[in-house]
């Protein structure tokens, strides 16, 4: 038993297949009535955004401004802008629609226009913010990142050629929306991807230094909805019932991290983006089983290979659970990873390796295995990993 931790949630979720339908209430009961929409190209060419709109009808309310241009990788250039609009439209909230950036950006924005801040630089790191923002709604149009649930935001300076991380409780928005109609267009490559990281978010929830019984819990739930909904939905894109399944399972991953922290498989992932340029869910599916093994062969205490093991009976079953002996269940949970990650491919060409990618050299795996060792993911990961380390399992997923 850990001797202390903490967990925190505060985010209230509102989930089903009309779930937008309740946004304008529950705006009222948090104060505001004009709020802010904060979005991208994609959510609008999907026809996304028309949902929420729609939402809106004879709710009395007025639509703020409605930006609509968020780039994929989120900038201060455009905070900074969106925080002028919030402010000269007289906005008193803000809707996030769509991915990772949409949410940081909104997240950068709702900092900007609570504390009145010229410079954003103040307020990174963590506990730099004293006290509630704005109000903030998340709509989540991919089901992978958690980022409505989890309390940070990265934002780049192109200027300064340089991320700043936010970390904050006020960065957690007030209500999340989860709506089956939100993620039904998902294509199916990225269904893939962003539903990998939200499986790698579980499994390394479930097995960091920093996992915790009510992380657990939350990682448990994630990895079996995810493993019994994944792959039929990305067979069958239609499927709403299945959309919501994932879309709560990424939300219960991300309460899980969120909470715990993650490992080898987010450091690297993080530097291969950086470096790279490979999408996170995909770095996340390809890395995945290597680090398992990787981690399990230098196991020290054998509480790694006990909470791999613990996660066939999620991703399998009772059956299979009960039938396969203690000593082989972790090594059937990495065969089985590698047989979802081989089903992706086979449904959406989803690398399986990191040359596969085309956007890795082998020659570029030393400086990335360099630039790994800052990441501050790398001191949860239950093995301790150097250069050598990180190099061998870069060079086993290539
Ligand atoms: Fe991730």
């Amino acid at each position: 038993m850990k001797e202390y931790y903490e967990f925190f949630c505060p985010v209230k979720m509102v989930v089903g297949h009309k779930a937008l339908d309740h946004i304008p209430y529950e705006l009222d009961s948090l104060g505001a009535k004009h709020p802010m929409f904060i979005t991208d190209q994609g959510v609008v060419s999907a026809g996304l955004l028309k949902h929420v709109e729609n939402a809106f009808k004879n709710s009395g309310m007025i639509i703020g401004p409605v930006f609509d241009e968020v780039p994929a990788d989120s900038s201060l250039t455009v905070v900074n802008q969106l925080a002028s609009l919030y402010q000269d439209q007289s906005c008193d909230s803000i809707i996030a629609i769509g991915g990772g950036s949409v949410i940081d950006t909104a997240k950068g924005v709702n900092i900007v226009v609570s504390e009145q801040a010229t410079d954003l630089m103040k307020f990174t790191g963590a506990g730099a913010l004293k006290k509630p923002l704005k109000p903030f709604i998340v709509i989540p149009t991919t089901a992978g990142t958690g980022s409505e649930v989890t309390l940070v935001a990265v934002i780049a300076d192109h200027e300064k050629d340089q991320k700043m991380l936010f970390t904050s409780y006020f960065l957690l928005p007030n209500l999340a929306v989860l709506d089956s109609r939100m993620t039904l267009t998902l294509p199916p490559h990225l269904t893939a991807a962003t539903g990998m990281d939200a499986l790698t978010h579980a499994v390394e929830a479930y097995s960091c230094l920093g996992k915790n019984p009510l992380s657990d819990a939350y990682a448990f739930q994630a990895i079996g909805l995810i493993s019994q909904h994944l792959i039929p939905v990305t067979k069958n894109p239609q499927d709403k019932e299945r959309r919501l399944q994932m879309a709560q399972a990424s939300t219960m991953a991300g309460i899980a991290f969120s909470n715990s922290m993650v490992g080898l498989v987010h450091t690297l992932g993080h530097t291969i983006g950086a470096i790279c340029h490979v999408p996170h869910g995909m770095a996340m599916s390809i890395l995945l089983p290597f680090v398992l093994e990787y981690n399990l062969k230098n196991d020290p205490s054998g509480d790694y290979q006990q909470n791999i093991s613990q996660l066939l009976l999620p991703l399998l079953g009772d059956e299979v659970y009960a039938s396969t002996k203690h000593e082989y269940r972790a090594d059937k949970v990495i065969t089985y990873i590698k047989r979802m990650k081989e089903q992706l491919y086979q449904l959406t060409k989803m690398p399986r390796t990191l040359k596969e990618t085309g956007k890795v050299e082998e020659a570029q795996l030393e400086e990335i295995a360099q630039a790994s060792l800052g990441d501050a993911s790398i001191t949860y990961n239950p093995v301790e990993v150097e250069f050598k380390e990180a190099l061998a399992v870069l060079k086993s997923a290539y």
